[in-house]
């Protein structure tokens, strides 16, 4: 079993590997553009670590799981036009740097690119589980759209949505490392599980840092949920929370459009420190992320590799980027 950063080090040259076609110019520089640019390339190192920690060959794996990184960097792209955001890694985001048609189509690209290297496996099972969440995917993205005009979704509503759009896809990286290495189904399942329960704590994190990560390590533009009114476990939290006051002032910035941005997003960030949702966000993150444990603890493995996951879970839940 290898270090987190000897993981890190194989899919980072993998990717830098990739060749992309000189022309169309528009369709492959923000392709390399965005590949380059980094990222925390969670999804690959975890398929890598799967199969070394169920006793496979993380090379056997690593076009599976630099397809995974090129699919996830795929909804990015799309990503970022659906939520307007103009930032990502510290940078311009693709739409903004060239524009929205740019992005659908090199979006496009990535998401046939991303199919290939996952088919390069050969393996019709890594195919299937791969557009199976790649599917749940677009529901859990469309859910959350959808979401942005509802001001009744519920607490359920919200785990199902980022269930979909984030967490199964660290699922299927942690599930096709275990089927690379021809894991014995139940560790497959539980590995797939954790990656699930990784994952909730992963995007509630993600929504914690959109209102109070420093802008400077985290990458985006702070506050973009709020300026969207996406139905963030903070949000959900504010409407079932907030009373007299709280609850009109809270109403009131729900309808303001984008004109005054930075003093909605200052209003409700000070609504939510108001009404304690910056600890209960935090607890809730805790509770995922020792269900993350509890399920790694039902995977048989060895010694080095659950210390490898009990770190990566641990530090990813308390992350600042
Ligand atoms: C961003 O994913 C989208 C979410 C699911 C929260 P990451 O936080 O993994 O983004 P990068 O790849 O490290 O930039
Ligand atoms: C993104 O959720 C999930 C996917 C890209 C599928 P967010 O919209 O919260 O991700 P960020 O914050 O833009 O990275
Ligand atoms: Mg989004
Ligand atoms: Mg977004
Ligand atoms: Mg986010």
């Amino acid at each position: 079993m290898l270090s987190f950063q000897q993981y890190l080090d194989k899919v980072n040259g993998a990717i830098a590997a990739l060749k992309y076609p000189e022309r169309p110019a528009l369709l492959y520089a923000p392709i390399a553009y965005t590949m380059d640019l980094g990222g925390k390339r969670i999804r690959p190192v975890l398929t890598l670590m799967a199969c070394e920690a169920l006793g496979g060959n993380a090379n056997d794996t690593l076009d599976a799981a630099v397809g995974l990184e090129m699919f996830h960097n795929f909804t990015l792209l799309h990503d970022d036009v659906m939520d307007r955001a103009d930032m990502r890694r510290g940078k311009p985001t693709v739409h903004c740097r060239w524009n929205d048609n740019v992005a659908i189509l090199s979006g496009d690209t990535m998401l046939t690119l991303a199919t290939q290297l996952v088919a390069r496996s050969g393996r019709m099972e890594l195919i299937e589980l791969f557009n199976r969440t790649a599917i749940e995917i677009y529901e859990g993205q469309q859910h959350d759209m959808d979401f942005e005009s509802r001001d009744d979704v519920t607490i359920d509503e919200y785990m199902e949505m980022i269930r979909l759009k984030t967490s199964v896809l660290l699922g299927c990286a942690c599930k096709m490392g275990a089927l690379v290495a021809s894991a014995r189904e139940d560790d497959a399942e539980t590995l797939y599980q954790m990656g699930v329960d990784l994952g909730l704590a992963f995007q509630l994190q993600d929504d914690w840092l959109d209102v109070w990560g420093d802008p400077k390590t985290f990458g985006k533009e702070i506050g973009g949920d709020i300026a969207n009114n996406k139905k963030t476990f903070l949000l959900i939290n504010a409407l079932n929370r907030a009373e007299g006051e709280n609850a009109n002032e809270l109403k009131r910035w729900l309808s303001t459009g984008d004109e005054r941005r930075d003093d909605k997003v200052r209003a409700v960030t000070a609504i939510y420190e108001r009404l304690g949702l910056k600890e209960l966000a935090r607890k809730e993150i805790e509770q995922y992320s020792d269900r993350a444990l509890q399920a790694l603890a039902h995977v048989q493995i060895g010694t080095a590799a659950r210390e490898a996951f009990t770190t990566l879970i641990n530090r990813l839940t308390r992350r600042d980027r």
